[in-house]
């Protein structure tokens, strides 16, 4: 099975061949809600975009002001990494850029974005830390910062700022996050030193257009090695699939509740944009059980737990997480809805403010809810596959921001889903 292509190398393709000069072509872009919002924003600044399915062409050279607000939808990503490419952009001094997006992502912290680049001498409004945001591009000057949180969304918003900063932009961080956007920027002739959770950049640096292949998304295929985990005698073959080591905690962590369980078999020189991929292998272990999760594997999984609570309830014993207060901020509030949603199922969920514990065992069938968040629907659907009784999802409709082919590669592994 091959899964779609992986949402943040595809929102930071269309960024960075929006603002490159030139040609830019993608092969395997995420066609889905969040990074179809990003491409339009693109088009919306300037760049000329045309697309067949996952290949997209991109032409760019000078932005020019939006005639309507930028849209990112439900993501987090688009809105903080397109703001931080903004603030600074000399194409775009004396114009103002609005930034806006749906209702969850309007709940979101944005101050994290706007307290830096704000010291970089960004103009930035916000509506008390939310969006909408309203950038008013202008000289910045480079920034040295140390990240409270280990964000990947923050140091490339500061990143990508420094890009129009003349001189060192330099961001350190308490534990490591994805690095993907010191991996692609190179591939657009931008110099990037990275080393030991500190990132430097130098500015100002041009962009120059690239042809990037976008690997498939480790994020999407763990639902289908979930299903593949508990499914008892199921055996499935997934990829090529991004295993970048900022982003496989949930490789690490199945391979705790699943000893033996999973086999990745590297392919060599498959990217372009400097991410390893591999085809990865899962057959159903004897049994699924619970663990204690390190905490500094919690920025490595980040996207993953509404899922490895999910894996939890079904395993046996219990599972503890900690250290990932986080999840509280993302698409919903993921440690309290998926608490909410497995206690509706019969599982019994201690949660805690930094975390959770999750004693597996019966999972009954039930009727729950997405709370309009992508990963908490796909997360209940794998695990109504093991539930007593039938398991019915309000709220599904938001899996096409993500993974607009989830219901279809789970029904290929021979799930039974009904639609209403
Ligand atoms: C992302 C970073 C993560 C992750 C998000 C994608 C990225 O957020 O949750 O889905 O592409 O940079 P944080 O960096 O805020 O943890």
């Amino acid at each position: 099975m091959t899964p779609p292509g992986d949402k943040s190398v595809s929102h930071r393709a269309a960024i960075f061949g929006g603002l490159a000069k030139g040609t830019t072509y993608i092969e395997g872009f995420l066609e889905a809600g969040d990074t179809l919002a990003t491409l339009d924003a693109m088009a919306s600044l300037g760049a000329r975009i045309t697309r067949d399915g996952g290949r997209v062409q991109i032409e760019a050279g000078r932005l020019g002001a939006p005639a309507k607000p930028l849209d990112m939808g439900n993501s987090g990503t688009g809105m903080r990494l397109l703001t931080g490419a903004l603030c600074g952009h000399p194409d775009l001094f004396g114009a103002q850029v609005e930034l806006i997006g749906d209702a969850s992502l309007s709940r979101r912290p944005m101050r994290r974005i706007i307290e830096p680049l704000s010291a970089m001498g960004a103009r930035i409004e916000s509506r008390g830390g939310h969006a909408p945001l309203i950038v008013e591009p202008r000289a910045l000057t480079p920034l040295s910062r140390a990240l409270e949180v280990a964000s990947a969304q923050v140091k490339s918003a500061i990143l990508l700022a420094g890009l129009n900063a003349g001189g060192e932009t330099r961001v350190e961080e308490p534990g490591v996050s994805r690095d993907h956007t010191e991996r692609l920027l190179p591939a657009f002739g931008v110099a990037v030193e990275h080393a030991d959770r500190q990132v430097r950049l130098n500015g100002p640096a041009r962009l120059k257009a690239a042809r990037i292949t976008v690997p498939g998304d480790l994020s999407s295929a763990a639902f289908m090695i979930a299903a593949a985990a508990l499914v008892p005698g199921s055996r499935v073959s997934i990829g090529p699939v991004g295993v970048n080591p900022t982003r496989d905690g949930f490789l690490r962590i199945v391979e705790r509740m699943a000893a033996g369980a999973v086999q990745v078999h590297p392919i060599e020189n498959a990217s372009a944009g400097d991410e390893p991929v591999a085809i990865i292998e899962i057959s159903s272990p004897a049994r699924v059980v619970g663990t204690c999760i390190p905490a500094e594997w919690v920025p490595l999984a980040i996207d993953e737990f509404p899922l490895v609570m999910a894996m939890a309830a079904a395993g046996q014993g219990d599972t503890v997480i900690s250290g990932a207060g986080e999840l509280r901020v993302k698409e919903s509030d993921r440690l309290a809805v998926m608490s909410r949603q497995l206690g509706r199922l019969g599982v019994d969920v201690e949660e805690r403010p930094d975390g959770a514990t999750v004693r597996g065992g019966r999972v009954r069938g039930g009727r729950v809810e997405s709370e309009g968040d992508h990963r908490i629907a796909m997360s209940l659907a794998v695990l109504a596959l093991v539930a007593e009784g039938p398991v019915e999802i309000d709220g599904a409709e938001w899996i096409r921001t993500s993974y607009p082919d989830f219901a279809r590669h789970l029904e290929s592994l021979g799930a039974e889903l009904k639609w209403r």
